[in-house]
């Protein structure tokens, strides 16, 4: 079913908000930005925490507070909202950050991050959006991807997760929070 950004509204200002803020951009360390992310993504994401596919302690609460039918509208209304810049902590990282997103290393077998999240780190319906992503989330969740503690859908990230070292991942994370 297709989601109501309106409807979806009223039951983000329920609970989400508290940290996922209206626009959805995470005021809260080390939570994710939902603004103007793939709907279709969205609503995955939410169907696999509440089928424990991916677990989070956090979330796996909250899930709870929603019905299988309130859970597209909610996509539907993050969606719709803005993207604006993220939070870039450490800007001597860009550079690199740069070059393993658009390139990867192919010393060490990094696919580019481009060749699926996008140049402009926009996504598809198929891969999420990255573009001005949380520093401390995205770090994170490489590393969950890494040790198999993410594991919906993990295929294709854990194997680029795996062969990144601490320095790519806080740099490439860096950089997408720049976009
Ligand atoms: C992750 C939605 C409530 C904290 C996520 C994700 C979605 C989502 C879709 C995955 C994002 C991604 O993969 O990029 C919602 C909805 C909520 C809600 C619809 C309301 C029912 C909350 C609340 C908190 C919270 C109240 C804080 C107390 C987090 C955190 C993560 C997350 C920390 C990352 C978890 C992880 O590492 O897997 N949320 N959220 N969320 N959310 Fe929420
Ligand atoms: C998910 C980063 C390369 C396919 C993610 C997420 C991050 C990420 C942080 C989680 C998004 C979120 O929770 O909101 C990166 C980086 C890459 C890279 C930094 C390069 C070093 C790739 C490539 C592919 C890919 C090359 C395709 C071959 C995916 C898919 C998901 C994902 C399918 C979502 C899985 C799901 O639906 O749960 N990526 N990625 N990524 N990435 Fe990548």
């Amino acid at each position: 079913t297709k989601g109501d950004p309106e409807i979806g509204a009223t039951i983000a200002a329920r609970v989400c908000v508290a940290c996922h803020a209206e626009d959805g951009t995470s005021p809260m360390p080390n939570t994710p930005r939902l603004a103007g992310q793939h709907a279709t993504y969205l609503v995955k994401q939410m169907k696999d925490y509440r089928a424990g596919r991916r677990t989070s302690e956090v979330m796996g609460n909250f899930i709870g507070a929603l019905t299988e039918e309130e859970i597209p509208h909610v996509a539907a209304y993050y969606a719709a909202q803005e993207v604006i810049p993220g939070v870039v902590t450490d800007p001597s990282l860009l550079d690199l950050g740069r070059r393993v997103y658009d390139d990867g290393n192919p010393g060490s077998g990094i696919p580019a991050c481009s060749g699926c999240h996008g140049d402009e780190g926009e996504g598809t319906r198929r891969f999420p959006q990255l573009a001005g992503q949380d520093v401390g989330y995205t770090v994170e969740q490489m590393r969950r991807y890494a040790v198999g503690e993410r594991t919906n859908d993990r295929g294709l990230m854990q194997t680029v997760a795996d062969r990144m070292t601490e320095a790519e991942t806080l740099a490439v994370a860096q950089y997408i929070a720049s976009l």
